[in-house]
């Protein structure tokens, strides 16, 4: 009886608090970090659950810049607590060069970020792996952010990964030697350098192990703990649905899941207890790396789209590929993740131009499909199917009232929301916290509770 009051109780307080995930609906790079950084105030908690410092989140407010690849971008709001989940995988030593910078920024870490004992640690043989091996495939290269991101999840999924709770264990170095025989013999058969000896690796580790030992915990407890408090969570995804390894452009994806599932693997939480998800999408497209890309955009227009929206890596540099909207990749993201609510960013990159398209199907061997096929091949003889859209010519940087919307922007909104099938509730206009115009939509007030007020007015607290 108590403990039907107790989950009674819990039940009221989560009907006005939400879980959510917050994902990357294309290839990534949508601006996850800007709209996760300016939701914070209605959230107790901010949680990555996978990928490593292959991400490059961007958070501007005010002056101030930041470009957070581990740590999620809560931990930019003062006492808001950030974990990072079992399903990612963790760098040593690009973990503490990112701690070292926010401190050196003046935020603190302590108390307040934990990452989980389950997360498998990214060793630098592993960014040595990923190197010959791209450097191996030549041409064929997948074009990845040569961190070790392939080699860390492999290791983990072949059960020879080392878990950062037990950097230090009894018993581990077993393992940890023939994870490093094994990496070591492919090193040699791609004729690459050969990584540091083992025994500095396990000295490392067991430094590594001490650094670590205020950061990490037993998440999950934490986790749970927080849903029966009736808090409030939000999952931070990095990379893109179209880069998850299950259902992305395979093979030219990253090593983890980013669509929302991961969420529940990647964090020990249940599907049961999330809410939603929202759906990070450009304006238009970008690609970093290798794969096909229906209408990538060589020309003009592309390098437009690639200096006006700065598209280049936040993490390597690298220009991105720019394309028009791909309506039939981002109807597939809709449905793997279950978004019915969209944030729209860099709507006004397009300002200046004078028409605007948007791929609605894909051209397949002569058949019109408004499907993304799942072979490979099909998807490399995709011709984009275009409708062009008039464009404003006007600026939209920084409006925050929908009437303010020149009629054309508000029609090329209303066009993606039909073609994708999900209503778009956030629409950026800058890179900066505080360029962000907030719909009045219902799934927005219900997830955001009553706090829908502070993220309004902390929207311009700089
Ligand atoms: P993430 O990986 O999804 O967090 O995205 P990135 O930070 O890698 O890339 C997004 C880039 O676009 C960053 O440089 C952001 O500062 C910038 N950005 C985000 N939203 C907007 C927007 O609405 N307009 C413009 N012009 N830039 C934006
Ligand atoms: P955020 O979180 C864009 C791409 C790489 C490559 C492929 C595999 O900032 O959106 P990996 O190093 O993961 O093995 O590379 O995935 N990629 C990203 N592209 N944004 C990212 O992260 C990416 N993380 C990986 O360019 O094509
Ligand atoms: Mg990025």
């Amino acid at each position: 009886m108590l403990a039907c009051a107790a989950a009674a109780k819990v039940a009221d307080v989560r009907r006005i608090m939400a879980n959510i995930v917050v994902v990357g609906m294309q290839w990534g790079d949508e601006g996850k970090g800007k709209i996760v950084d300016l939701l914070c105030p209605a959230f107790d908690a901010v949680v990555r659950y996978q990928g490593g410092h292959n991400a490059g989140h961007t958070v501007k407010f005010g002056d101030r810049h930041f470009a957070l690849r581990l740590i999620p971008s809560g931990i930019l709001h003062p006492g808001l607590r950030c974990i990072m989940g079992n399903g990612m995988v963790v760098s040593p030593e690009a973990f503490f060069e990112e701690i070292e910078q926010l401190h050196a920024a003046g935020v603190e870490t302590r108390g307040r970020l934990f990452i989980s004992n389950r997360a498998q640690a990214l060793l630098p043989v592993h960014a040595a792996l990923d190197q010959a091996r791209e450097k191996g495939l030549g041409e064929g290269k997948i074009g990845t952010t040569a961190r070790g991101i392939g080699p860390a999840y492999e290791m983990k999924a072949a059960r020879f990964g080392v878990r950062l709770g037990e950097l230090a264990a009894e018993g581990v170095d077993v393992r940890l030697r023939s994870q490093l025989a094994r990496i070591s013999a492919e090193l040699v058969a791609l004729g690459a350098e050969l990584p540091p000896l083992p025994a500095r690796v396990e000295d490392d580790c067991r430094a590594w192990a001490r650094k670590f030992e205020p950061y990490l915990a037993d998440t999950e407890h934490l986790l749970h703990e927080a849903l029966e408090r009736g808090e409030s969570l939000m999952f931070e995804g990095a990379q893109g649905a179209l880069l998850d390894v299950d259902h992305g452009t395979y093979p030219f994806v990253t090593s983890s899941n980013p669509t929302a599932g991961g969420a529940c693997t990647g964090t020990g939480v249940p599907p049961t207890a999330i809410d939603g998800t929202l759906g990070i999408v450009k304006a238009y497209t970008t690609r970093v790396g290798g794969g096909p890309f229906p209408g990538e955009l060589t020309g003009e227009t592309g390098e437009y789209l690639r200096k006006r929206g700065n598209e280049f890596g936040t993490v390597t540099g690298r220009p991105r590929r720019c394309g028009w909207f791909d309506a039939v990749a981002v109807r597939y993201a809709r449905r793997l993740n279950g978004a019915k609510l969209l944030a729209l960013t860099k709507l006004d990159v397009l300002d200046e131009l004078d028409e605007i398209q948007v791929c609605v199907a894909y051209r397949i061997d002569g058949a019109v499909t408004r499907d993304l096929p799942s072979r490979l091949d099909r998807f490399a003889r995709a011709e984009p199917v275009f409708e062009t859209l008039p464009g404003w010519k006007r600026s939209t940087v920084g409006v925050l009232e929908e009437s303010e919307l020149p009629k054309e922007a508000r029609d090329y909104v209303t066009f993606l929301e039909r073609e994708v099938g999900a209503e778009v509730g956030l629409i950026s206009t800058g890179p900066r916290r505080e360029e962000t115009l907030l719909r009045e939509h219902p799934l927005l007030a219900s997830w955001t509770g009553g706090r829908l007020a502070k993220v309004i007015a902390e929207r311009h607290a700089g």
